[in-house]
């Protein structure tokens, strides 16, 4: 545990502790623990002061560092190693780096800013600073590299599940887009490294516009954020916390039980299913039925031709036809 953590969840206790009971158990003078409890005023903790009391901790700010989250979290593996950056490129970057470095799985690379946020298909990631949640676990599930594109799905799920929990009513567009009101509130961006028949590491990193207010012109059509669905701010460490629970709980349901209770719990949030769309996949493009999801979560697209294909990359807008069912 970092000083901090130890400092806090000493006064984490709702009442005042004397300022010679932290000083001992910490093995430090009492004006070190008056010097740190200075640093943390500084972070935005509130930390009342008394004579002859001591401290005592009143609030904790909207900060993404582990002694904020850590003491929220209540996953047993994910997200108890934790690393937070105030800036940095890419979060995915950052996960990749600390994987091949020994990482264990679970462990989370979060920032408040990223200068160079990645999407899918080569896209840039809108990562303003401080307002949303840029979120990438490292990841080491024992299956054959091919196994592994369904868990992109189940973090579509848990983000679907933690927003719920925020009272908000999301859908999923396949593959990894998440919607609030017709509009991407989040995005999920899945890089392997592996061999033919290993994989070394996952990074699933995900991007969650949580209280942005205003998008650039660019998105404003097509981005929302769930503090402007809900119509209130949004406690960042808060949500961190809750989709650290819900991604462990698909992570450890996937890797039980295989992709089928996946597809089927992703299903329940879908959007567009049984309806007319248009799927570019590379070059190519198709227009047909989004029939269904199959049990490895690869798009069955029924052509108007009558065959149905089976998509396992792509990208889905809504078609211009009727739906034919
Ligand atoms: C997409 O919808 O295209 C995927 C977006 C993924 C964005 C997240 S933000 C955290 C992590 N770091 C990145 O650079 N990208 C992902």
């Amino acid at each position: 545990m970092e000083s901090d953590e130890r400092l806090l969840a000493l006064l984490r206790a709702d009442e005042f502790v004397s300022g010679e009971a932290i000083a001992e158990a910490l093995g430090i003078t009492r004006a070190a623990v008056a010097k740190r409890v200075g640093e943390l005023r500084k972070r935005g903790f509130a930390i009342a002061a008394a004579p002859r009391r001591g401290y005592r901790l009143d609030a904790v700010p909207d900060a993404l560092t582990g002694d904020v989250v850590a003491p929220q979290l209540t996953t047993a593996w994910l997200g108890r190693a934790w690393r937070h950056f105030a800036r940095v490129e890419s979060t995915n970057d950052e996960a990749g780096a600390w994987a091949r470095a020994g990482a264990p799985a679970g462990a989370v690379v979060v920032a408040d800013e990223q200068t160079r946020g990645r999407g899918r298909l080569g896209r840039r990631w809108h990562s303003p600073p401080g307002a949303s949640l840029y979120f990438s676990v490292v990841l080491r599930p024992p299956l054959p590299p091919h196994r592994v594109p369904p868990l992109t799905l189940a973090a579509g799920v848990a983000v679907a599940e933690a927003l719920v929990q925020f009272d908000a009513a999301p859908a999923l567009k396949w593959p990894n887009d998440v919607q609030l009101d017709g509009k991407k509130v989040a995005g999920i961006l899945t890089e392997m490294s592996a061999d033919l028949d290993r994989v070394h590491h996952v990074v699933i990193g995900i991007g969650v516009n949580l209280n942005v207010l205003a998008f650039p012109d660019e998105l404003a059509a097509i981005a929302t954020s769930l503090a402007l669905v809900v119509g209130a701010p949004v406690a960042r460490a808060e949500f961190a916390a809750a989709l650290c629970a819900r991604l462990e709980h698909w992570y450890d349901r996937f890797v039980a039980d295989g992709a089928a209770p996946v597809v089927a719990a992703w299903k329940q949030h879908a959007r567009f299913l049984g309806r007319r769309v248009q799927v570019s996949a590379g070059r190519e493009r198709m227009e047909g039925v989004a029939e269904d999801l199959d049990d490895d979560g690869a798009l069955k697209l029924r052509l108007d031709d009558g065959r149905t294909l089976r998509v396992v990359a792509g990208e889905l807008t809504l078609g211009p036809g009727p739906a034919s069912r």
